[in-house]
């Protein structure tokens, strides 16, 4: 077989070299030369651009039957709900995290349920098949059926799955492996995203469902290849700390489901147990008010999610007042403290406000408006709100409160959990009214304050 030739591509203009340099020799960006697999030029001498090519024929979209996406139920619930209802066939799913947080533990134990039924191949190449082993033991998996393989030559995995033919293929991880066709180190973008390319090739190919597990970087994004995430039909994300007791693991893209969803598992001796009743685990089990507390309701992908806010508000002590946010959107504070500030007459300029979302969840949508700033004026006041409070609601920049999608069903998860009072959006009012719940629906912050803190 001819070898391929490598060549450098330049990111920002695309520019082709054959060799490598710090400078682009065209545009003059630096660092931006990466190794790519020279595709071979057919034959020039066409009319348009030089290149010549058979037509293909085209279909008319009423002639396609859109057909059922055929599911594979993974063995755990909350994982199937984050793929968005099962596993599908011919689809990759990219995995990423934390180191430890997980993604090794829950690829072994879907696949050795799912090996009991299909063949399932896992390829490992980070850790020996002996550690592969001794994990599935712990995990009670280890008389499974599946298939192992350690090795990290993406044409020797590929050739190895070509004659197993498993249905479902996990590749752990993706930064271990490397092609022949590249001269570069495993690890570096283009070793990456030209592994990674010829396995999604042949999961396409073949229908083979195949997961890649993927690390993340210190800033969150996956290391070297966000090219992957367009490349994939899912990208999952481990979220929550790795020494927490809880796993959430979020989808944030998915072509096949909902994005947002949220998967919420608990990490134990034997392994990752999925979690049903998600709001129960993180609200606070102390029944006492305790002041800059309060439970709000968030939407997760296809579901209500009921989480607990806090706010400490302190003294400043030296220079520019703090603000931090663990969990929370960190940039819409200073926005939120100002409005709060101009239409509410509360003065945090000379306050440190510290938020924070309990057991390690992430709420980025604005309905945690209004619940942060009342959890803050609780905080600040040190007046406690009432335990049997919930609420949510955007903030507009004029001191309005702005509709979120799904209050009713906000609602109604809220009331399930013994909560009797809710302070939303006016456009939020239940238009049948729920049971054991008095549903108090504002027009603006100013009027949420008063009804708050009467
Ligand atoms: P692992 O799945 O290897 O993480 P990753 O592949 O994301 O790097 O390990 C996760 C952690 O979970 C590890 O520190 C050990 C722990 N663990 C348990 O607590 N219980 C278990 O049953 C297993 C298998 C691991
Ligand atoms: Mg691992």
């Amino acid at each position: 077989m001819a070898k391929n030739k490598t060549v450098y591509a330049c990111a920002a203009c695309g520019a082709i070299s054959s060799k490598w340099a710090g400078q682009c020799g065209d545009c003059g960006a630096w660092n931006t030369l990466s190794e790519q697999v020279e595709v071979a030029a057919a034959s020039r001498g066409g009319r348009f651009g030089g290149y010549t090519g058979s037509a293909s024929p085209v279909t008319r979209l009423t002639a396609v039957a859109p057909g059922q996406v055929e599911r594979w139920p993974t063995g755990a619930g909350e994982l199937d709900r984050v793929l968005g209802g099962g596993l599908v066939p011919g689809s990759v799913v990219l995995l990423g995290g934390d180191p430890g947080i997980g993604k090794s533990t829950l690829l072994t134990q879907t696949l050795c349920l799912l090996a009991q039924t299909r063949p399932a191949l896992y390829v490992t190449g980070e850790e020996s098949l002996e550690q592969v082993s001794l994990r599935a033991q712990r995990l009670g998996l280890g008389d499974s059926p599946l298939a192992l393989l350690a090795e990290t030559q993406v044409e020797r995995i590929i050739a190895t799955a070509e004659k197993e033919k498993p249905q479902v293929m996990v590749v752990d991880s993706v930064q271990t492996l490397y092609t022949e066709q590249l001269q570069s180190a495993p690890g570096g973008v283009s070793q990456v995203r030209e592994s990674a390319a010829q396995l999604t090739r042949f999961a396409k190919q073949t229908g083979t469902a195949l997961f890649l597990v993927g690390h993340v970087t210190k800033d969150g994004a996956l290391a070297g290849p966000r090219v992957l995430e367009h490349m994939v039909d899912a990208v999952l994300y481990f979220e929550g700390e790795s020494d927490g007791r809880y796993r959430l693991v979020r989808a944030v893209k998915n072509r096949f489901g909902a994005v947002n969803e949220l998967g919420v598992f608990a990490m134990t001796e034997s392994g990752l147990k999925e979690v049903k009743n998600p709001s129960a685990i993180f609200l606070s089990r102390t029944s006492d008010p305790v002041p800059g507390s309060l439970v709000t309701a968030t939407w997760e992908g296809t579901r209500p999610l009921l989480v607990e806010v806090q706010a400490l508000v302190d003294e400043t002590k030296a220079g520019n007042p703090r603000r931090v946010a663990v969990g929370l959107d960190g940039n819409r504070i200073a926005m939120l403290l100002a409005v709060l500030h101009r239409h509410g007459g509360v003065i945090t300029y000379d306050q440190d406000v510290f938020l924070n979302v309990v057991g390690g969840v992430r709420v980025l949508e604005t309905g945690a408006d209004l619940p942060q700033l009342l959890a803050v004026l609780s905080s600040l006041r040190n007046r406690p709100l009432d335990t049997g409070l919930i609420s949510f609601g955007e903030v507009g920049l004029a001191g309005e409160l702005r509709p979120v999608p799904n209050g009713q069903d906000r609602l109604k998860e809220a009331a399930k959990h013994g909560f009797k009072r809710a302070i939303v959006p006016a456009a939020n009012a239940p238009r049948t009214p729920i049971a054991n719940m008095q549903v108090q629906a504002v027009k603006s912050l100013a009027e949420a304050l008063a009804v708050a803190f009467d």
